[in-house]
């Protein structure tokens, strides 16, 4: 199994769920921005208070804060690692290429989850986040469309792209992603 992953996908394509899964059965740092970002907003620190109401919103946060929830804990990481929820865009894509060529430690798989838009919208319904109502999940897939969607031309073209089908339950999307990072 590949040990330096980035899990790449729609809101509510199961990158998380996932994660947890691959990260739990191969003894990987699970890094999701998402739920750091959330943690500092719970926590009520400077950098949450920041996030908040751009997370709220469906909007991206600033690019320099997510790097620096990454940097630190990746620079710090001697296990394998699965990036979950980052880069986000084609700026961020950058910076972490920067960095991961500063530690020696390259991407070797970029795994991307493709279901369609009703499955995910439903399956955010009903999870009921604070950002999962219905505006907040059309601007996220907006913002998907628009800013991280080019990821996917990006990583292909460095030929580390592995596409999964993320329909059905969440024990056949585990079975055809071992498959594919095996
Ligand atoms: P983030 O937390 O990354 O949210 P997201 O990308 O919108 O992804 P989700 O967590 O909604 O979905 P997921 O694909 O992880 O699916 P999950 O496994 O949870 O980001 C939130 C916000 O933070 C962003 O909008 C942005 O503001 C900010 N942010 C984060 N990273 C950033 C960055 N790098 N730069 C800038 N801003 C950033 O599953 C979804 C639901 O479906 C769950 O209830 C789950 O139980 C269920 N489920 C999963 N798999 C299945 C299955 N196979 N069958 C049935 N149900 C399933």
């Amino acid at each position: 199994m590949k040990s330096r992953l980035l899990f790449l996908g729609p809101p509510g394509a199961g990158k998380g769920t996932q994660a947890n899964l691959i990260c739990k059965d191969n003894c990987l740092l699970h890094l999701s921005t998402g739920e750091l970002l959330r943690e500092e907003v719970a926590a009520g620190t400077e950098l949450g208070k920041e996030a908040e109401s751009i997370m709220n919103k469906g909007e991206l946060v600033g690019d320099l804060l997510v790097l620096s929830i990454v940097e630190k804990r990746l620079s710090n990481s001697q296990e394998g690692w699965l990036l979950d929820g980052f880069p986000r865009n084609l700026s961020q894509a950058k910076l972490l290429k920067e960095l991961l060529e500063k530690i020696s430690q390259p991407i070797e798989a970029v795994l991307l989850l493709k279901i369609d838009d009703q499955i995910l919208i439903n399956r955010m319904l009903s999870r009921g986040r604070e950002d999962d109502n219905e505006s907040v999940i059309c601007k996220r897939l907006k913002v998907y469309r628009e800013k991280t969607s080019p990821l996917i031309n990006y990583y292909q073209t460095l030929g580390i792209l592995k596409s999964v089908d993320g329909c059905g339950s969440v024990e056949d999307v585990n079975s055809r992603i071992k498959k594919v990072l095996d």
